[in-house]
């Protein structure tokens, strides 16, 4: 009996054992017209990206790499709701499957005592105006042990079985629950537009409400994090009492 508890969200699954990335091939397939909701995972990824061109660490057996072909009807302007939503949907699916309560980062980290424990990556394909495909990357770490992630990762990186003591997760259970929150979230997106995504994203947030600072290539902003805005950027409130819109950063 199918874990999937979804109408169309991975009913098409494209599964690999070992892939380059799973973003490629979904790109792939969303170019040749593969509708909404078909999934590309993999047991590993041999160049597994994350964001900002960093390299994302995908091992066999530990975790669940995957892709997800979207198609909203929306402007290109308006895609980083995704990633926000993304983030709701896969802090709940782990939850709803696990019992853990992770929060959320800004932009998308999922965190476990703060330490990341699944990471989301959003690209399009898109005409000037009109979204043509979204492609949300979806990086689970599930069963990894201490030894599996580089030293320089050891205090930042952890998975959801050392957040429970050492014991594993099912992968497929925690997939098929995270599918199926992603289902339901951007059902609610596309019929009630980003509102309570927002306010559901705020609320799993530790970024909000807090002091931090924001480090990009071009600058550091330091503050209150007030917020975010209806497209997805996090407004800072500088001690001089200016507000800045971040749009790409690395928070501490
Ligand atoms: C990040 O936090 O930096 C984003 C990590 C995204 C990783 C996932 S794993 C499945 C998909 N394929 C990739 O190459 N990356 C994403």
């Amino acid at each position: 009996k199918s874990r999937l508890h979804t109408k169309t969200f991975g009913q098409k699954l494209v599964y690999k054992e070992e892939v380059t990335s799973t973003q490629e091939e979904a790109h792939k397939l969303a170019g040749k017209n593969e509708p909404e909701g078909t999934v590309v995972a993999a047991d590993k990824q041999l160049q597994g990206r994350g964001r900002l061109d960093r390299p994302w660490v995908s091992a066999s057996g530990t975790g669940l790499w995957f892709s997800i072909i979207l198609r909203p009807d929306i402007r290109p302007q308006n895609a980083p709701q995704l990633t926000l939503l993304a983030a709701v949907a896969v802090t709940e699916g782990i939850a709803n499957a696990s019992g853990l309560q992770p929060r959320i980062k800004w932009p998308n980290d999922i965190l476990l005592n703060e330490k990341k424990t699944a990471g989301i990556l959003t690209e399009m394909q898109s005409d000037p105006d009109r979204v043509q495909a979204v492609i949300i990357g979806i990086g689970l770490n599930i069963n990894h042990d201490k030894d599996h992630f580089p030293p320089e990762l050891q205090s930042k990186a952890t998975s959801l079985a050392l957040e429970n003591n050492g014991t594993a997760f099912h992968r497929a259970d925690i997939t098929a629950s995270v599918l199926r929150s992603l289902e339901y979230w951007y059902g609610t997106y596309l019929t009630g537009g980003f509102g309570a995504v927002r306010r559901r994203w705020e609320e799993l947030a530790d970024t909000i409400g807090n002091h931090v600072r924001a480090v990009s290539r071009f600058k550091t902003v330091e503050g209150y994090a007030e917020g975010i805005t209806d497209d997805g950027v996090l407004l800072i409130k500088q001690k001089d009492g200016t507000i800045e819109k971040i749009y790409s950063a690395d928070i501490d």
